[in-house]
């Protein structure tokens, strides 16, 4: 029987904030994880993989800015939620 859907990333997309305008870093990632499956994220140096998965709980660094998509996990929209929120999420 097939997992349960727990992580949904749709169309998300992260530049930097730089000296020259906004650097793309992510590019229209979608992705969807059932519960207990793993994903391994495979690409070149600076492809995004560290950004996409810092992006999906909520720890950009400040000068990073989601210019498009949604992270929703266990129903609740990452991207928006407040900080207490986030810090359950993650847990210890
Ligand atoms: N704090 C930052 N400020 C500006 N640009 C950044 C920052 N962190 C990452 N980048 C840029 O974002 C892009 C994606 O970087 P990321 O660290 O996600 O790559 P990666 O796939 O994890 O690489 P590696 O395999 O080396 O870990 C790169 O172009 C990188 O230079
Ligand atoms: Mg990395």
């Amino acid at each position: 029987m097939p997992g349960r859907e727990i992580l949904r990333i749709d169309n998300l997309s992260v530049a930097f904030k730089t000296g020259e305008g906004l650097r793309a870093a992510v590019n229209g990632v979608s992705l969807s994880l059932t519960s207990g499956e793993i994903l391994g994220l495979v690409g070149e140096s600076g492809s995004g993989k560290t950004i996409l998965s810092l992006a999906a709980m909520g720890l950009l660094p400040r000068n990073a800015v989601v210019t498009s998509g949604r992270v929703d996990f266990a129903g609740a929209n990452l991207l928006t939620a407040r900080p207490d929120v986030l810090r359950k999420l993650r847990g210890k």
